[in-house]
């Protein structure tokens, strides 16, 4: 008996092992990147419609090399506090394998060390993006894909600077519709009125000349 001890405190703490690698935390990771996103805070932006220009680059503070294991950065949209209330399908968790904050990707691209430059992409929000207000945070990567670092254009609490998308609703679509059948019938009746109106001057200075 006593010799499967040993045996099965190693299965246990392989298990251990097993189940903790690859779950990072975000507390555990450092804020090393600078990221900028292009709406101000409170603009409502349309998806399917606007844009957002992201930028990110080391922050000036971090330790030099801090950023030697990055191999890429995934930028992405992520939910407010205000509207993850009573929604667990959007919840925040400090394990990042569980973490449901950020559900939209922005863009992804390799990083390297040795460019310092701030790197940019453009991106239009997504036309099944739902109502809500969001911010914008970047995930470095190493090698393995593990989140190594990470940055936001809001501040810890995630309670500033944050904007809104403005999802494509059902009765949008149908405004939208409205809009535009009335737009076509306006074109043509200013059109009929048009002819009419140019016939009628014919008219007259025909009835005039003779
Ligand atoms: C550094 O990054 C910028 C912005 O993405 C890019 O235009 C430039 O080509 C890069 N330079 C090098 C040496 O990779």
């Amino acid at each position: 008996m006593a010799a499967h001890g040993f045996p099965l405190t190693a299965l246990f703490l392989l298990c251990f092992l097993g189940f903790s690698h690859g779950h990072i935390h975000l507390s555990s990771i450092p804020r090393t990147l600078e990221v900028t996103a292009s709406p101000k805070s409170g603009q409502v932006l349309k998806a399917g419609v606007d844009k957002i220009s992201v930028s990110w680059v080391l922050n000036g503070a971090a330790k030099v090399g801090s950023d030697l294991a990055y191999k890429s950065v995934k930028v992405k949209l992520c939910y407010a506090p205000v509207s993850q209330v009573d929604r667990a399908w959007r919840k925040t968790e400090d394990d990042l394998a569980k973490d449901k904050t950020c559900q939209f990707q922005i863009v992804e691209k390799p990083y390297n060390p040795s460019n310092k430059t701030v790197q940019k992409a453009e991106w239009t929000v997504k036309r099944d993006t739902p109502t809500a207000t969001f911010f914008v945070r970047a995930y470095a990567f190493n090698s393995a894909g593990d989140e190594v670092a990470y940055g936001q254009t809001t501040d810890e609490k995630k309670g500033t600077n944050l904007f809104q998308v403005e999802a494509i609703s059902g009765r949008h679509a149908s405004l939208d519709i409205a809009s535009a059948c009335f737009s076509a019938f306006s074109v043509l009746s200013l059109t009929g009125f048009f002819i009419a109106g140019k016939r009628k001057a014919k008219k007259a200075a025909a009835a005039e000349g003779h």
